[in-house]
């Protein structure tokens, strides 16, 4: 019953005229209106009635007829999708107008401050309570599956992400990608696909966009329309709302991986051959240099955390990362995280500050989550002043055109420096190029393990030592191919190598991937 607990969830605002009840709790300040505080992590959204004075007595509790589970009456197969994938399912309009009307019960009935204080699990009970009697009052014709999903539904509305969690509960899928209210596209196993997940409009979208931001602090509304933030799983996510995207607010999740992927892992999937892994754990431990080189989702932050997996536990080891992504299992790790400007523009730590700042820290290794601008000329500079075996990652779509925009990324970070220096700088710092691609079946391969020699005149000399040779392509349209080495016997780090005392691991595992 609405109140059997006077005290606790359910005691609610008068029953004096109240402002129109919102659509959602945590919904968008309306032009001109003060905004609410945003909600902290893991909370119920803020009450829409938080800012109502004070409940002058206990609404009166309304006549409800005894609760029991609506009878299904739509004779329906118990249907396991509801279960399962319930984003699978096409949700009706009548399924969201019903949705709408108990929502709306529910936000006028329970006192979402006092949910939020609750564990997850007990504000479901709570939750499930309610909705129960409301739909027996209102006596809503729905089977029990249905009943489960809605509930589902609300609940995730209330207390997480909305039509999102579904989503993000899956280990499956590496991004999300909303295209405003109606299109939500998932990653799976390197291909793009559609879903049925969709918002009520364009103002929930953003409203759960700014729940999820506000967890770090930050807000998405047309004055500060971009926001990137992170889940507290460790997930990514970008926020561009409107005016900026058009059809409302593009939401990009990268999925944070919970069973992180080793160097093995990449050898099942044929990422990369047994051999090719040696080679690259070899280069790990000697401490090469390493520029991780590869398009947009390739695979290039996996790989980088990979290699650092090589990495011996009692070296001081730093990263920088715009989010912090990697997953070092180093006793001596310290993570920084760049930091955006403030809403008034001021207060912005770039990753060139941190990468500036960690030179102070004695670091014996140095680890850039992606180099895009002029701190490439910091890595490099730390590269090459005793702190071998760093790494970074950058966007590129071969190794040479790695070398090339790192040349380009010195130039326009304006140091007044000549082409033939900063090509100079780059052969003494880079040891090799690792590329990583996504083909075009949605496979991730690292597709050339790439040694910088030096300069030849203006040219940067390089060798490729590994490359993935596509060779065909199965019934299923899935790429065959091979990792091959090219054939050289002595690579440039071989020295590197005999000093770790790896050489002849490096010499079997070059001499084993040849044709
Ligand atoms: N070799 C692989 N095989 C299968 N899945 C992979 C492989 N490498 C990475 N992935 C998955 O692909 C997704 C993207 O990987 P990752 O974040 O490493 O890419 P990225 O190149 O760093 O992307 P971005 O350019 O957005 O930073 C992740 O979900 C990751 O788990
Ligand atoms: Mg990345």
């Amino acid at each position: 019953m609405f109140g059997k607990r006077q005290d606790g969830i359910t005691q609610k605002r008068p029953a004096a005229p109240a402002p129109q009840p919102p659509q959602e709790p945590a919904r968008a300040p309306a032009a001109g209106e003060a905004p609410p505080p945003p909600p902290l992590p893991g909370d119920a959204p803020a009450a829409p009635a938080a800012a109502a004075p004070p409940p002058a007595a206990p609404k009166p509790a309304p006549a409800a007829p005894p609760v029991k589970p609506a009878a299904p009456v739509k004779a329906k197969p118990a249907a396991p999708v509801a279960k399962a994938e319930p984003f699978q399912r096409e949700k009706s309009a009548d399924y969201y107008q019903i949705k709408t009307s108990i929502f709306n019960a529910l936000i006028d009935t329970i006192d979402l401050t006092q949910l939020a204080q609750l564990d997850r699990e007990s504000a479901r009970d709570e939750i499930r309570d309610i909705v129960n009697e409301i739909i027996a009052i209102k006596s809503v014709v729905m089977s029990i599956a249905e009943q489960e999903e809605l509930l589902e539904d609300i609940c995730n509305d209330v207390l997480g992400y909305g039509p999102l969690e579904p989503l993000l509960a899956r280990d499956d899928i590496a991004d999300i990608m909303v295209n405003g209210a109606g299109r939500t596209f998932i990653e799976v196993n390197g291909k793009v696909q559609l879903t049925n997940v969709r918002f009520r409009d364009n103002a929930q979208l953003l409203n759960i966009c700014q729940r999820i931001v506000s967890q770090v602090g930050r807000r998405v509304d047309e004055s500060s329309p971009i926001c990137d933030a992170r889940l507290s799983d460790g997930s990514r996510v970008n926020v561009i709302a409107p005016p900026l995207s058009i059809d409302g607010a593009a939401l990009t999740i990268r999925k944070f991986r919970r069973d992180r992927l080793r160097l093995e892992d990449l050898v099942k999937f044929g990422s990369i051959s047994p051999e090719g892994a040696t080679i690259l754990e070899v280069i790990g431990r000697v401490r090469c240099n390493i520029l991780i080189s590869g398009g947009t989702g390739s695979g290039k932050t996996t790989l980088l955390n990979c290699m650092t997996a090589f990495i011996d536990q009692d070296e001081r080891v730093i990263t920088c990362e715009d989010a912090a992504e990697l997953q070092l299992q180093q006793p001596h790790v310290v993570r920084l995280e760049t930091r955006p400007p403030n809403l008034e523009g001021t207060g912005e730590i770039t990753m060139r500050d941190l990468v500036k700042n960690c030179l102070r820290m004695r670091p014996e290794r140095i680890i850039v989550g992606e180099v895009r601008g002029p701190e490439a000329f910091d890595l490099l500079q730390a590269m090459n002043t005793g702190h071998d075996g760093s790494m970074g990652t950058l966007h590129a779509n071969s190794p040479r055109e790695a070398l090339s925009r790192l040349e380009s990324m010195i130039t326009m970070g304006g140091f007044a420096l000549p082409s033939k220096t900063i090509r100079e700088m780059i052969c003494g710092s880079i040891d090799i190029v690792i590329q990583a691609a996504r083909l075009r079946d949605g496979s991730r391969r690292i597709t050339h393990i790439t040694e910088v020699l030096g300069q030849e005149g203006d040219v940067i000399i390089t060798q490729d030592l590994m490359t993935y040779d596509i060779e065909g392509e199965d019934a299923n349209g899935r790429l065959l191919g091979k990792h091959k080495s090219t054939g050289i016997a002595r690579p440039a780090f071989w020295d590197k190598a005999k000093y770790y005392n790896e050489h002849n691991r490096l010499a079997a595992a070059l001499d084993a991937s040849q044709d």
